[in-house]
This record gives structure tokens, C-alpha cells and sequence, in this order.
């Protein structure tokens, strides 16, 4: 194995990259890996900083630097703050993961305003935030990587996911304009969908076996939940130069669920075989 080789195309040694929401769950596995690539690591989280030792003390052990920002990612002014905040210490931001999202459940029919509203302002105008007072100084620097964490309910419609679906869908096409308005800049913005990955948010899947059951009999790729390494490491894989083509991309993370249309196994078990339509 080339270590230049892996070091040049798939390192991060020297960028800045700024997680949103990374003090546990996803945002934590890839600030994991991104400072195992070697890059210094800023977190800007809703949770106090004390609750963010143990995730900024693993990433210092890997010999780069972090910092933690207490942040809402859903107030404008408080985003616009810390950015230059960062852009005073660092002089720079590299790369910006734009993780930070809750999810909430209710008919169409009766989800509250408010639900509605709460889950739009963190996980979609908070992306467009963070995008809009990053991508700024990306421009200038004509240089950034961003990369936006959708859902797979962002691509597909579940009942009782209005406000979840809706949101992570406006990710994606967000995602689509802005690779297309900073592509000159030398700026990628691409998305990932994460299918069901074990993490606290996804508990009520993984806390109770026959939703677990149920939900890992349709995901193809051996019938298990992902891990947040595996999400990890494709982040890793778009913030670095061997990504340096892609841009405007979703990359579904989903162990096969979304190619799998419904469970019609019959196929494979019929006696004729010569069946179909
Ligand atoms: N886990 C999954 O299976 C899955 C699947 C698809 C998409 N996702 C998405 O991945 C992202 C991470 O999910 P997770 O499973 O790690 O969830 P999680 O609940 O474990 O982590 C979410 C993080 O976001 C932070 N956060 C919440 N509101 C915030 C705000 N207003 N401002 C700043 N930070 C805030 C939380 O403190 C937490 O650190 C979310 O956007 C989620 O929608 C997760």
C-alpha cells in the first residue's frame, strides 16, 4: 500500500472542517474520521459543551486540534457569529458538514404548526444558514467542500413523516442549486441518505425488536442496521481530493433499502421460472 497515494487523495491533513451537530450520533463518527484523516475539527452544537469532552478529547488524541461552538443552527445571527468567529482563529473553513437535524412523527393531516416549523428551521433553513455564512468565505477562498446529511425518507414519502421528509427533501435539491451556483468557486456540495443507522435517533427502531425485525428484513445488504463509521467514511470520501469531481451528488447510505422495491421474493422461490410479465 502507497501512503502518498492514500495520503494525497483520501487524506485531510491541514483542511478546517466544521460539523454541525457532532457531539454524538453521525456528527461524532465523522469528526472521528476526519481527524484520523488528519483534519482539525471545529463542532458547533444545541448541547452545553461538557456533554462534547469525550468526542473533542478522541479527536485530540489523533494529534490535530478541536473546538466546540454551543450553537443553534436554526438562529441566523447566532451561525453568522460563530463563523467568523472561526474564520478569525482559523483563517479559514475547509470543509463544512452540515449534520445537526431532528426528526419528529404526526399525521398530515394534524402535525402542529409548531412540529412543522421546528424540524424546517434545524434541519433545512439551519442548512441553508450554515451554507450561506460558510460558502461565503469558501468563495473567497475559492475552495470548499460541503456535504449535506439528507435522509432516505428525504427521497421516499412514509406516513407520519411529513415535516422529516419534507425538510431532508429540500436538502437535496438545496444541495443541487448550491453545487451549481459555487461550482465556479471551486466549492462541491453533495448529500448523503442515510438509511437506518444505530444512533440514539434511531432507538425506536433498535430498542424495540419487531420494528427492528420488520425494518431489517427489507434492508438487502445482510439485514442489519448501518453503523455510523460506515457514514463516516463516505463523508470522509466527499470532503477529500478523490471526490474532487463530484459535486450536486446524493449518495444513498442504506445498505440496499431504496433499491429494493417492496419484499416480492416469490420470484425467486416459484417453480416456474420461466414467470413474469
Ligand atoms: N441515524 C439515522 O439512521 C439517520 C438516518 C438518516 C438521516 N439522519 C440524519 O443524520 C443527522 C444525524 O443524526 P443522528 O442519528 O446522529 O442523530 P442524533 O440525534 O444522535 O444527533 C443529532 C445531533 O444534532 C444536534 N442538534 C440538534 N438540534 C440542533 C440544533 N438546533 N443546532 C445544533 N445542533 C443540533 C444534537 O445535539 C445532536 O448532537 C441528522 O440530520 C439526521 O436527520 C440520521
Amino acid at each position: 500500500m502507497n501512503k502518498n497515494f492514500l495520503e494525497e487523495n483520501f487524506g485531510l491533513t491541514n483542511k478546517v472542517a466544521l460539523i454541525t451537530g457532532g457531539h454524538r450520533g453521525l456528527g461524532a463518527s465523522i469528526a472521528r474520521c476526519f481527524a484520523e484523516a488528519g483534519a482539525d475539527i471545529i463542532i458547533a452544537d444545541i448541547c452545553p459543551e461538557d456533554e462534547a469532552t469525550s468526542i473533542l478529547n478522541e479527536i485530540e488524541s489523533q494529534g490535530v486540534n478541536s473546538s466546540f461552538y454551543n450553537v443553534d443552527v436554526s438562529k441566523k445571527s447566532r451561525v453568522e457569529n460563530m463563523v467568523n468567529n472561526i474564520i478569525e482563529k482559523y483563517k479559514k473553513i475547509d470543509i463544512l458538514v452540515n449534520n445537526a437535524g431532528i426528526a419528529n412523527t404526526g399525521k398530515a393531516e394534524d402535525i402542529p404548526k409548531e412540529d412543522f416549523d421546528k424540524v424546517l428551521d434545524i434541519n433545512l433553513k439551519g442548512t441553508l444558514y450554515c451554507c450561506q455564512a460558510v460558502g461565503r468565505q469558501m468563495i473567497k477562498q475559492n475552495f470548499g467542500r460541503i456535504i449535506n446529511i439528507s435522509s432516505y425518507w428525504g427521497i421516499t414519502g412514509n406516513p407520519g413523516g411529513v415535516s422529516y421528509s419534507v425538510a431532508k427533501g429540500g436538502v437535496i435539491s438545496m444541495t443541487k442549486v448550491l453545487a451549481t451556483e459555487w461550482g465556479p468557486h471551486n466549492i462541491t456540495v453533495n448529500a448523503i441518505a442515510p438509511g437506518y443507522i444505530k444512533t440514539d435517533m434511531t432507538e425506536w427502531v433498535w430498542g424495540n425488536k419487531d420494528i427492528y425485525d420488520y425494518v431489517t428484513d427489507r434492508i438487502p445488504l445482510k439485514n442489519r442496521l448501518g453503523t455510523p463509521k460506515e457514514v463516516g467514511l463516505v463523508v470522509t470520501f466527499l470532503a477529500s481530493n478523490a471526490a474532487s469531481y463530484l459535486t450536486g451528488i446524493l449518495i444513498p447510505i442504506d445498505g440496499g433499502l431504496l433499491v429494493q422495491a417492496g419484499k416480492l421474493k416469490w420470484f425467486l422461490d416459484a417453480d416456474d421460472k420461466e414467470g413474469g410479465n
